[in-house]
């Protein structure tokens, strides 16, 4: 499958590395990037010996600056709404992909790179990233979900102070709001990545699955169900070979071989 404007590489079996790769933009999203990130998600998605996927940006200066300003510029309303809910599709879809998806946030995660970030599963950040959602300069409020999933993760009045202030925030500020699960030096980003990948890549692959479903379907829910919903996916565990696998390993003092099973 052929991008312009992304790198879709497999640097380790099971870890996919996702690349935004429009340098001379800094690497802004625009309506082809968008269609581009959801095939490329969708090729993720179907391959059943994923394990983990890391989205990052190209180059040293920025993850994602935004959507596209020049794109978005000329748009009218109905112009408008076909590109946020473009937007949304891809950040749902890489919200609902069966395996862990960090971001390796490399520089400026603005407008619609900070919503790429928040999609993903956890964001790892080089030390001198910048996290942001600076819409309202341009008149605008956030489009690919940041209102709400900033709101999520941060709080109400974080969020709110963020996305109606513009504030741009370092990494380390981002850490300690919970934004930002780490910080890392940049020339250690990628190579964190894979590591913290590697060690999820080597645990039992449905049970990594069941356990990121039950995250995100609980968090939809209130606690009852989502206990409800646990209950059925450990249940579903013991129905597989990894479990088997996973506790006879225990049990010989040996280390488990995990088939994905
Ligand atoms: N869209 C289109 N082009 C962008 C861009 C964006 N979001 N961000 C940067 N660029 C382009 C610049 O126009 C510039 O292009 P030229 O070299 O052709 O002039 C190039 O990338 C380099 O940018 P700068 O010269 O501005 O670099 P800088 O180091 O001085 O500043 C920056 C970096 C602070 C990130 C600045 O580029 C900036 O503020 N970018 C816009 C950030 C922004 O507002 N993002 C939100 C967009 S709206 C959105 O995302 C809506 C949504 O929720 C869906």
């Amino acid at each position: 499958m052929s991008y312009q404007n992304l790198l879709l590489e497999q640097p380790e079996s099971g870890i996919h590395l996702l690349t935004v790769n429009r340098p001379k933009a800094l690497n802004a999203l625009n309506a082809a990037t968008l269609e581009e990130l959801q095939r490329a998600v969708a090729a993720v998605a179907a391959d059943p010996a994923a394990r983990v996927l890391l989205v990052t940006g190209s180059g040293e200066r920025a993850f994602v600056a935004g959507a596209d300003i020049a794109e978005m510029c000329g748009f009218s309303a109905a112009q408008a709404q076909a590109f946020s809910e473009r937007g949304m599709r891809v950040m749902s879809a890489l919200e609902a992909l069966p395996v862990p998806v960090i971001a390796l946030v490399n520089g400026y995660a603005l407008g619609g790179g900070c919503e790429l970030a928040l999609a993903c599963d956890w964001i790892i950040a080089a030390e001198g990233a910048v996290f942001g959602q600076p819409e309202v300069n341009l008149g605008i409020p956030p489009g690919f979900g940041g209102t709400q999933r900033l709101a999520r993760i941060v709080g109400r009045a974080r969020a709110l102070e963020l996305v109606t202030t513009a504030r741009q925030l370092p990494a380390a500020e981002a850490r300690a709001i919970g934004l930002v699960n780490e910080v890392v030096a940049a020339s250690a980003l990628r190579e964190r990545g894979i590591e913290v990948a590697r060690t999820i890549a080597c645990k039992g692959p449905q049970a990594v699955r069941l356990a990121k479903q039950a995250v995100h379907r609980g968090l939809d829910q209130n606690l009852a169900g989502g206990c409800a919903f646990e209950t059925a996916a450990f249940a579903l565990a013991f129905a597989t070979s990894d479990q088997r696998e996973g506790m006879h390993a225990f049990l010989e003092k040996r280390v488990a071989k995990f088939s994905g099973g």
